[in-house]
């Protein structure tokens, strides 16, 4: 690999106060974030939560309502897309059908009038590390849906951008493709050391891909962190409910004299003090099967996932008590079938808090 030769330099991207209004919708309310020079970052959310938006206004194609954005210092919101010197990525690749890659790896640098023995050398430098060296003389229907996704992002990296913005690159590519290719950008994309923003709907490829990950909902940002602690300490009861697969129990309940209370009588010892309404998160990969243990219930659903198996255990069963249904993840030998009593083991588990506003509780 020549990568080297590329010489791409990240630079660090701030946002403060950055927001945007279509009309009498919040896309984006007030965020402040700061990426660092390098860093590959994922904007991650359910749809309609703003992540687009986001990298278009870093992008410049949206114009902020308000807040400013920095890339290195320098303010660039006043700046046209083309003097931002941003790559992007977009969802649906966007390759002109009637060019051919190399033509259109090319276009960028056709438009900066890029002399045509330096565009011809840059674009085989990136084709070749791309691994689509070899057809660039085809057309865009000649060529895989993998190859396609890879000429799109060597027509970003060509012009050697600071910045890289990826809006759901590997959303078209079937399974085996897309685990391959997040690879690739990854590797890339350290190599270049090139600033980029990966945003993406799926969890796993972003907490798989990324060094930090901006979780949003409805257009505000609910928190920033690496995906250990995105995994190990949620900011708030929907990011716990969101990030994790299977997803984390959440139950309701309250908090007295250091206990929490919640339905089915589930009741355990927690390290907080003061009393209110507070929800407790358990991950399913934290709780295990016990024989004869207090939290007593009955396996609702078996559902085999491979070398694992999801139990939906229901707590509470009999009693004169309101239920409560619990996901349990065991392995697949432990596994029991529908209709089977079994009993909870939580002292293994963390306990995740949440205050009355859904707020982690330290
Ligand atoms: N040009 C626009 N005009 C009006 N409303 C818009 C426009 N673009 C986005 N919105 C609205 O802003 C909100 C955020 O949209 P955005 O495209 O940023 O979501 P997203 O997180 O990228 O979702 P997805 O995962 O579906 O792509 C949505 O409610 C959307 O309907
Ligand atoms: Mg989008």
């Amino acid at each position: 690999m020549r990568a080297a030769a590329l010489e791409l330099k990240g630079v660090p991207v701030a946002l403060r106060g950055l927001a945007k209004r279509f009309g009498t919708v919040d896309a984006l309310t007030p965020v402040d974030l700061d990426i660092e020079a390098g860093e590959l970052v994922a904007f991650l959310g359910p749809s309609g939560c703003g992540k687009t938006t986001t990298l278009l206004l870093i992008a410049g194609i949206y114009r902020p309502t308000a807040g400013q954005i920095y890339f290195d210092e320098t303010q660039v919101d006043h700046l046209h897309p083309r003097d931002r010197d941003v790559g992007m990525v977009f969802q649906s690749y966007a390759l002109y059908p009637h060019f051919t890659l190399f033509d259109n790896i090319a276009f960028p640098l056709t438009i900066q009038r890029t002399a045509r023995n330096v565009a011809r050398e840059r674009v085989t430098r990136v084709a070749e590390m791309l691994g689509i060296g070899e057809i660039l003389e085809r057309r865009p229907s000649q060529v895989s849906g993998g190859q396609q996704q890879r000429a799109a992002l060597a027509r970003a990296l060509v012009k050697q951008p600071r910045i890289l913005l990826l809006d759901e690159p590997l959303s078209n590519l079937d399974a085996q493709i897309r685990l391959q290719a997040r690879g690739e950008i990854r590797r890339l994309q350290r190599q270049m050391g090139i600033t980029s923003i990966l945003v993406t709907h799926d969890q796993a490829e972003a907490l798989a891909m990324a060094d930090r990950v901006a979780v949003f909902c409805q257009g505000r940002l609910e928190q920033f962190a690496t995906p250990h602690d995105l995994y190990h300490a949620p900011a708030n009861t929907f990011v716990a409910g969101f990030v994790g697969h299977p997803p984390m129990n959440l139950v309701e309940g309250r908090i007295e004299n250091g206990r929490f209370r919640g339905a089915a009588g589930l009741e355990l010892e927690v390290d907080v003090e003061g009393d209110g309404p507070a929800t407790l998160g358990l991950r399913p990969e934290d709780i295990r099967l016990d024989a004869g243990g207090v939290h007593a219930g009955e396996v609702a659903i078996a559902e085999a996932l491979g070398r694992e198996t999801l139990l939906t255990v229901e707590l509470g069963s009999g009693l004169q008590l309101p239920g409560l249904q619990l996901k349990v993840l065991v392995a697949e030998t432990e596994a029991v079938p529908p209709g089977t009593a079994v009993s909870l083991d939580l002292a293994g588990a963390a306990r995740h808090l949440f205050d009355g506003e859904g707020r982690r509780i330290p």
